[in-house]
């Protein structure tokens, strides 16, 4: 992409409308824009960012064996009936009428939904265990919208479900999603804690969330600093005292926000709606069920919490919507506007993620804007040009090494590619 064509509409002055630094980050940097309160537009950039998390769970679930689907958003009220959640769940359901005065909601979660497929569709013990997954839009009308992507009404979810014939594979499954979400984070390069949870409105039995540590995340926690373990700050213990999980570690008051989330529901959902199957000795049991949630969009948003300084930005490079920015100096000085150019096309040849600043501008002004949208390696093409070096800048440690320009697409595939 060339940044000239970019459409990143970037600010100068920070958003009045944003209390939090990610929130302000994204409006600044040009990725999204709101549309009504709780409701965003991705840019192509803050697309870019949501497709890069995206991919990251998608590929971390079907790696544990789940299996992609693609659930409605439009839910017939019955079904919700069905479970007593259309009273239960009260004003954060968006409830909608046809025009036959047939009621609906847009979905905020959807255990009905897949309760109803597998009731449909499964039978037999030796059909189970099964674990699926979509990556959706949900919505929900928060009383307080806010944040920007952190607390949305309409927002992206890769919400799991998993179906089970006994509570030792539900509890097997359980330990699949716990590491697979360690796996997921790990990916992105996140600074995390997983802290045992208050099930809620969805919950049946036993929950632990997963929060990246932020300093203004909205959850106290106590957190270890040795391994993941942490706790609520609602609960008992107090600062100083050695983790109880590993022993090593002391546990220090932090911040954190949920990303992630997993549950234990048992036969919360499947005994109410009739979701049953036969057992090894044809008796019908409802099946017992877990479910695991991740905020894609929350989860951009969190890296950025955890991941700016004052100019912006600090992508971990598995998230970043470009990792490479090649920058001329001059575009008025041909070699360099060619050269730009040349690294440019054999990046995109070697199937890296570039953007190329062609604009006619001043280099203070392309490194601001590019320093905002927090691309982890700027590749200028300026003076150095004419010893046959190009530099290369780290945004995270400010770092600069000079590369022969023969050797920079090597360079690149090895430290800014996947
Ligand atoms: N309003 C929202 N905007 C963006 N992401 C959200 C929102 N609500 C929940 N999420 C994300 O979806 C995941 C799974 O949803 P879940 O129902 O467990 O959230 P929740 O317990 O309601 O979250 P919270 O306590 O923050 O309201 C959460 O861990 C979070 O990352
Ligand atoms: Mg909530
Ligand atoms: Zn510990």
């Amino acid at each position: 992409m060339k940044m000239s064509q970019l459409v990143a509409p970037t600010l100068r002055e920070d958003p009045s409308e944003a209390e939090v630094v990610s929130h302000k980050l994204m409006l600044r940097a040009g990725f999204i824009r709101r549309l009504s309160a709780g409701v965003y537009t991705f840019l192509p950039l803050g697309f870019r960012v949501l497709s890069k998390v995206a991919n990251i769970v998608r590929a971390e679930m079907t790696r544990a064996g789940a299996q992609e689907v693609l659930m409605p958003t439009l839910l017939p009220a019955e079904l919700w009936q069905e479970t007593g959640r259309w009273e239960m769940y009260g004003k954060e359901l968006f409830r909608i009428k046809d025009r036959h005065d047939r009621e609906f909601c847009l979905g905020p979660t959807h255990e009905e939904v897949i309760t109803d497929l597998v009731r449909n569709t499964i039978r037999s013990y030796k059909q189970l265990p099964v674990n699926l997954y979509q990556i959706q839009t949900k919505f929900r009308d928060e009383i307080r919208p806010r944040f920007g992507l952190m607390r949305g009404r309409e927002f992206m979810m890769k919400d799991a479900y998993s179906f089970h014939a006994s509570e030792e594979s539900l509890a097997k499954e359980y330990q699949n999603m716990y590491q697979t979400y360690c796996r997921i984070f790990d990916r992105m390069d996140l600074k995390y804690r997983v802290v045992e949870a208050d099930p809620g409105l969805i919950g049946g039995g036993f929950s632990e969330e997963f929060m990246v540590l932020a300093e203004e995340g909205e959850e106290e926690i106590l957190a270890c600093d040795n391994c993941s373990f942490a706790i609520s700050w609602k609960s008992f213990s107090s600062e100083g005292e050695p983790c109880p999980k590993c022993g090593t570690g002391i546990l220090s008051k932090k911040r954190g926000i949920e990303v992630g989330h997993i549950f234990k529901l048992g036969t919360k959902y499947s005994a109410k709606m009739k979701c049953l199957f036969l057992d090894e000795n044809n008796q019908e049991k409802p099946m017992i069920m877990g479910c695991y949630g991740i905020g894609v969009g929350r989860t951009a948003a969190a890296a950025i919490e955890q991941n700016n300084d004052k100019d912006g930005i600090v992508w971990p490079a598995p998230l970043a919507p470009f990792k490479i920015a090649v920058i001329p100096a001059n575009v008025a000085e041909k070699e360099q506007a060619e050269t730009a150019e040349k690294i440019y096309r054999d990046c995109l040849e070697q199937g890296l993620d570039v953007l190329l600043d062609d604009r006619d501008d001043r280099m203070g002004v392309k490194l601001k804007d590019v320093d905002l949208i927090g691309i982890p390696f700027k590749v200028i093409v300026g003076k150095s040009l004419k010893e046959g070096k190009i530099e290369v800048k780290a945004r995270k440690t400010g770092e600069t090494q000079l590369i022969e320009k023969d050797k920079i697409i090597d360079w690149l595939s090895q430290n800014a590619s996947g």
